[in-house]
């Protein structure tokens, strides 16, 4: 179903290679809400790619429950897939990488960790509902991280808002200026095509059976498009130059600096829209580039292989143990078979085993470039944030930890298995399947439980269980928002109700609170020191 770049032989390869197989990537991901239609825009993009014969073959909902991964119980029974990974496909003379994001309503830090792996991502958004909370939570994580946004605006098949007025609201809420680059000709619901801001020609598109073939597109020049489509050709027209007035044109410079965003309308289940995001990505995202180091040094491309671990997942294979690491690689090659070092620890890595992996499938992968993903398989060495590089000692930063949202102690079921809880909350710890943090008043045998979606809640008590033998019981907390404190601050905190300050593993101190409110007026306490983590709780 995919595609890698061909296999070369020896290990050391000229800098032009790197440079030039690079420049061919395009590494991002699609941030949207639940339902705004990403598992049917991947399978579209990947029909347009012709990764796959016809829509359905990746994921599509009805096939979902029997092909998502099905490393857990949990997951197959909710036929929803906790774990992202990467889909790779050739377009045009580029290679593209999906990296997938978890489709559940709840979401988890692995969402956000994604795009710390990502070069550019697609907004996907609902054109009856606008910009949704997730949406709106992960483009924070994506403006913190200087990512460049194309926003595609989806089911414009179906009844929704006029298309200025969604412009108005990705204007407000986001604060970047929309810059369209195709306008819908035909309002939300009566989608008969695109005009094309670049060239004022009309890409008029035609249905095909449930979506399951590229939708034919014809292209006429603006005087047959009237002749076709009369009134709604002539309303485009109108909003065009509307926008035109407002000064809504592609900058590229502007776009690679988070201050505009390109969009396209689109309709993902009948294939609306989707060769146009995919010559968006080609022509317009950005290629890896040389990626600053843990010092803010440009790491080059060319530089020897380096890459970070952005996401481990374990238990996919209960029988076996089996561990998967997920590298971006950063610069370099990488061969399937070469050792490569751990930053973090300085031990070596035998990457024996490389995969890519998407859904169920899984193939072995001989050769990756920069923006490329790879799982390696038996990484039980590995952790999230782990840089990896030969030759040439590297350290990428450390992957941000995010605000969480949620809260709940953990106590262990059997109090003679201490010592497996123990090590259980080490290693989920470490893996950053859930934020520990331990309070005075609680002591450290009630560690409390950090996340930002529920789902990790869940993941955590059944590897608990099932891993490390020592079952737990989980009580919430009612604490809804955490901010990075300091020890002074620490009494004034605590004096009011609704608050409690607890240390995190890696030392840092977060004041906990119930409501916005609360944090509010606690804020207000002279020297008081409260500073956000990062993004999640905007939206
Ligand atoms: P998600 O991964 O973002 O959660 O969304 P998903 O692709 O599963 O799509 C959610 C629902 O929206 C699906 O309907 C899907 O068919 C529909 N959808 C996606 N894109 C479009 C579009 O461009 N136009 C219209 N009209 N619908 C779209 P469902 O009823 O939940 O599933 P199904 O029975 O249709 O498969």
């Amino acid at each position: 179903m995919s595609t890698s770049a061909p296999a070369v032989a020896g290990s050391r390869q000229p800098s032009a290679d790197v440079r030039g197989e690079a420049a061919r990537r395009r590494t991002f991901a699609v941030i949207s809400h639940p339902d705004a239609g990403k598992s049917t825009l991947t399978e579209a993009l990947a029909l347009h790619a012709r990764v796959i014969g016809s829509a359905g073959a990746v994921h599509g909902k009805a096939g979902r429950r029997g092909t998502v991964s099905d490393w857990m119980d949990m997951e197959r029974d909710r036929g929803i897939s906790i774990t992202s990974a990467a889909l790779q496909f050739a377009y045009r003379d580029a290679v593209v990488n999906l990296l997938d994001t978890p489709g559940h309503a709840d979401f988890s830090e692995d969402t956000y960790r994604v795009l710390t792996a990502v070069d550019a991502a697609v907004m996907l958004v609902d054109a009856a509902k606008g910009l949704e909370t997730q949406t709106m939570k992960l483009f924070a994580v994506c403006k913190h991280r200087g990512i460049p946004i194309i926003t595609v605006v989806n089911k414009w098949d179906r009844p929704g808002m006029d298309a200025l007025a969604l412009m108005d609201e990705i204007a407000e809420r986001t604060g970047l200026t929309p810059t369209p680059l195709t306008w819908p000709v035909g309002i939300a619901g009566d989608f008969r095509g695109v005009l094309d801001r670049r060239d004022g020609s009309y890409r008029h598109f035609t249905r095909t059976a449930g979506g399951a073939t590229i939708a034919p597109e014809e292209v006429f020049p603006a005087d047959q498009a009237l002749a076709r489509e009369g009134d709604a050709w002539t309303q485009a027209v109108e909003e065009a130059e509307l926008l035109a007035e407002t000064g809504a044109e592609h900058d590229q410079e502007l776009f690679l600096a988070g201050a505009t965003t390109p969009v396209l309308f689109a309709s993902a289940v009948s294939n609306f829209g989707v060769g146009q995001l995919l010559d968006v990505l080609v022509d317009l995202a950005p290629a890896p580039a040389d990626r600053p180091d843990a010092d803010g040094q440009p790491y080059p491309l060319d530089a020897p292989f380096s890459a970070f671990v952005f996401k481990v997942q374990a238990g996919m294979d209960t029988g076996h143990r089996d561990r998967l690491a997920y590298i971006r690689v950063c610069s370099g090659v990488f061969e399937r078979g070469m050792v490569v070092t751990n930053a973090s620890t300085g031990r070596p890595f035998a990457t024996k085993y490389a995969q890519q992996v998407f859904g169920r499938d899984r193939e072995t992968i001989e050769t990756a470039w920069p923006g490329d993903v790879v799982g390696l398989v038996n990484a039980a060495a590995l952790g999230v944030g782990d840089t990896l590089f030969v030759d040439r000692p590297v350290r990428y930063p450390p992957v941000t930890t995010f605000a969480p949202e949620h809260f709940a102690v953990a106590r262990v079921a059997d109090t003679s298995k201490y010592k497996q809880f123990r090590k259980g909350i080490d290693t989920l710890a470490g893996e950053g399947v859930v934020q520990v943090l331990i309070s005075e008043r609680r002591g450290d045998g009630s560690p409390v439980f950090a996340v930002v979606g529920p789902m990790q809640f869940e993941v955590a008590s059944h590897r608990m269980e099932h891993e490390f033998g020592a079952r737990i019981s989980l009580d919430s907390l009612p604490y809804s928002l955490a901010m990075r404190t300091d020890e002074a601050s620490v009494p004034a905190i605590t004096a009011s109700s609704g608050t409690e300050v607890m240390q995190r593993a890696d030392g840092e101190l977060l004041a906990l609170f119930t409501t916005k409110w609360v944090m509010g007026m606690v804020r207000e306490k002279p020297g008081v020191t409260l500073e956000p983590l990062i993004a999640a709780q905007l939206g």
